[in-house]
């Protein structure tokens, strides 16, 4: 059997052994109202959100399949306690995140009554206004500064139940002032308003926010862009976010040139298996 029919078959197996998607488990905390200032988004500044979101778009539906079949599996990390808050990271630029990231959001709304947040923590080079076609006004940089309370900076987006926190490219001297504290005070103020809570992040390597934010988290998903990032690469970001106390849940493969259903976004268990089975550039 060729490389490609064994990829193949084993997608269809794992396929056949998707487990339906589990609901949290509820937080110890009483859950608390979702903040009043919600910015209701209406579609009339004439954008749409960028095809790739296409858990939304309904642009490429075997796409969005793997992407809720990433869900189950995440969700299944932990069956007692699944992760709630989630960092979404990446070695170097242009890998795949903030797409992954959105992805994820909505097909975690989807679960029923599931209410997301969705944080735009990539201060270098923000994307989520965009990817959801937001007017932002109101950014997570207010937050941080002290200039504006948390929830005059939700945005309501087009998918049902996610909410979005945006932001804007900051001056170093912003990003300086940004401390862990900061970002534990923050998740843990949004980890009682919402089920899940996802942040897309700068790559670890660029961003000391970004470690930050992964240590704060729950757990941290690193997105390795196929037959670009090498092993090493790959490798470097893992020991930095072990630096940061982050609890790295697995790899999300993106980019693949040959559509292998499960492989474009694929979840590898652990992150070792990622060399094991050859993927990733060798260097
Ligand atoms: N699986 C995919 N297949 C093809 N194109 C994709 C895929 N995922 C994302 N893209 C496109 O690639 C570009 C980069 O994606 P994205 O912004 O998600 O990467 P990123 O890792 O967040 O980048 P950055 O490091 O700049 O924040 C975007 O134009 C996006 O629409
Ligand atoms: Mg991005």
């Amino acid at each position: 059997m060729g490389k490609l029919s064994r990829a193949l078959q084993k997608a269809a197996d794992e396929r056949k052994h998707t487990q339906p998607l589990a609901r949290p488990q509820p937080t110890q905390t009483a859950r608390q109202p979702l903040p009043f200032a919600i910015v209701p988004q209406s579609q009339e500044n004439g954008r749409t959100p960028d095809p790739h979101l296409v858990c939304l778009t309904g642009e490429c539906p075997e796409a969005a399949e793997q992407v809720r079949s990433l869900t189950t599996k995440l969700l299944a990390v932990s069956a007692q306690s699944p992760p709630q808050v989630i960092a979404i990271t990446s070695a170097t630029r242009v890998e795949g995140k903030s797409i992954v990231a959105a992805n994820l959001a909505v097909a975690l709304a989807e679960m029923d009554g599931s209410r997301i947040l969705l944080i735009d923590g990539d201060l270098n080079g923000p994307a989520q206004h965009d990817v959801f076609a937001i007017e932002r006004e109101r950014v997570l940089n207010d937050v941080f500064s002290d200039q504006l309370d948390l929830p005059g900076s939700i945005y309501a987006t087009a998918a049902e139940n996610v909410h979005l926190m945006p932001a804007r490219s900051s001056a170093k001297d912003e990003v300086t002032s940004i401390s862990q504290e900061r970002c534990k005070q923050l998740i843990e103020k949004v980890r009682r308003l919402y089920d899940f809570v996802i942040i897309d992040t700068a790559p670890i390597m660029a961003s000391a926010v970004t470690g930050m934010l992964a240590g704060a988290a729950d757990g941290t998903l690193i997105v390795i862009r196929m037959n670009k990032t090498s092993r090493h690469t790959v490798r470097r970001a893992l020991e930095e976010l072990n630096r940061t106390g982050a609890q790295v849940l697995g790899c999300i493969l993106t980019f693949s040139k040959h559509f292998i259903p499960d492989a474009l976004y694929r979840f590898v268990g652990t992150t070792t298996d990622l060399y094991y089975r050859g993927y990733g550039k060798r260097r």
